[in-house]
This record gives C-alpha cells, structure tokens and sequence, in this order.
C-alpha cells in the first residue's frame, strides 16, 4: 500500500518523506489556499517545491470545468516536473479530459468520487487513480469505506490498472481499514501516519528496557 500525504504544506511534506515511507502527495486548491498560496507563477513555484522534496506522484488539481481549459491546465502541469500526477474533478467534461490527457501519456487522478459508478466511467476513461473521499461520505451518514470495498471488487473483478487511492481520511482507523479492503493508495494529512506510531505498551515497554538497561549498568 503507498501513502500519500494530503497537503501543500512544504514541512509536513518533508516531515513525512524523512520517515521514510512517503511515496506521493496529494494537493488541492482548498490546501494550497491553506498556505497562501495564489496566482500562476506562485502556484508553479510551489508544485515544483513539493516535486524537489519527493521522490514521485505529485497531484496537482486544475481548476478549469470544460474540457479544453483542463487540457490546456493539465499539459502545464505536467510541464513543472515529471513527477506531476494532473488532477481533474470527476464531472463530464473531466472524464473527456482523463481519456485525452491518458492519450498523451500524462498521468491523472480523478477527484471527487463518491459513487462506484464515478469510479468504474474514471477507470474506462483511462485515469491512473481515482481518489473516493472517505470521510466526506462518512460526513453525511454514508459508508465510505464500503465505497472503497465495492471499488476494489470492480477493479479486480474487470482487471482495471487504476488504483484507489483512498482520500479525505481522517484517522488512522480509516487508514488501516483502507489497507484491509486493498485500496492501493490512501492519502492523509500526517498526524494520520505519525498516528500509526502509537502505542502505550509500546512506550511503557521502551521505559521498562531502558530502566533495566540503567540499572544493570549500575546507573
Ligand atoms: O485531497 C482531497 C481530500 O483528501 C480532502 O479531504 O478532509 O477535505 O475531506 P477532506
């Protein structure tokens, strides 16, 4: 399973990469307005930022809706760096963008699902991840890991190669219950997985062994 961070913060990100299992970031425009991030040159600037701290698989969202404002959107994107993944929203027009933006060689994240059949037209289309957001649907009392499970069975059971990339994960119950249904990817802000480190048996332990250590030593 990759984990991908959910965020355009550049310390987070770098934060993440250090632990060592980092394998992409996720961005979009809600986060890169979150750090204050506005116009073209200062929104290229900080994608290539990010791309310089990771090793690959950079989503980065146009905010265009027709069709030639994403492919003219999406092929500077890909132009920053080549670790860009260009991300478009899962409407009409976006669809048509994925199946053309697919045709040209340039990866895509398809965003804003929340239904098994956004994800199985995504797929058809040629997208290389569809993002379901997982806590959105949680939000309004629907099941969003479901939603992950019926996605993961539809992929396998055609042989589709995108893969799920499960977002808008909000702890780490989320995360680990992403990891059984076999969701290939999960995104999520990093107290999510700094949150996989925790364990109170675990730092009782580490007290234990280090008092022992001490002691036996004659400190
Ligand atoms: O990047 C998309 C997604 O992960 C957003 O999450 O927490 O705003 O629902 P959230």
């Amino acid at each position: 399973m990759k984990f991908f961070i959910d965020t355009a913060n550049l310390a987070e990100i770098q934060e993440a990469y250090d632990l060592g299992v980092l394998d992409g970031v996720t961005t979009n425009p809600s986060l890169m307005a979150k750090e204050g991030i506005t116009g073209e040159d200062q929104i290229r600037a900080h994608y290539k930022a990010i791309c310089d701290i990771v090793d690959d698989k950079v989503s980065a969202e146009v905010i265009s809706t027709d069709f030639e404002g994403m492919i003219r959107e999406g092929k500077e994107l890909a132009k920053i760096d080549e670790k860009i993944v260009v991300k478009v929203p899962m409407i009409k027009e976006g669809v048509k963008a994925i199946k053309y933006l697919h045709s040209e060689g340039i990866r895509t994240n398809c965003t804003l699902i929340f239904s098994a059949g956004q994800a199985i037209l995504a797929a058809k289309a040629g997208a290389t991840y569809v993002s379901p957001f997982i806590g959105r649907l949680d939000d309004i009392s629907f099941d969003g890991l479901e939603l992950i499970e019926q996605i993961v069975h539809i992929y396998q059971t055609y042989g589709f190669s995108t893969e799920v990339l499960a977002a808008s994960i909000r702890h780490t119950m989320h995360l680990i219950k992403c990891a059984e249904l076999g969701a290939d990817v999960a995104t999520c802000p990093l107290k999510v997985i700094t949150g996989l480190l925790n364990h109170p048996l675990t730092d009782k332990g580490l007290a234990q062994f280090l008092a022992d250590h001490a002691k036996a030593a004659g400190k």
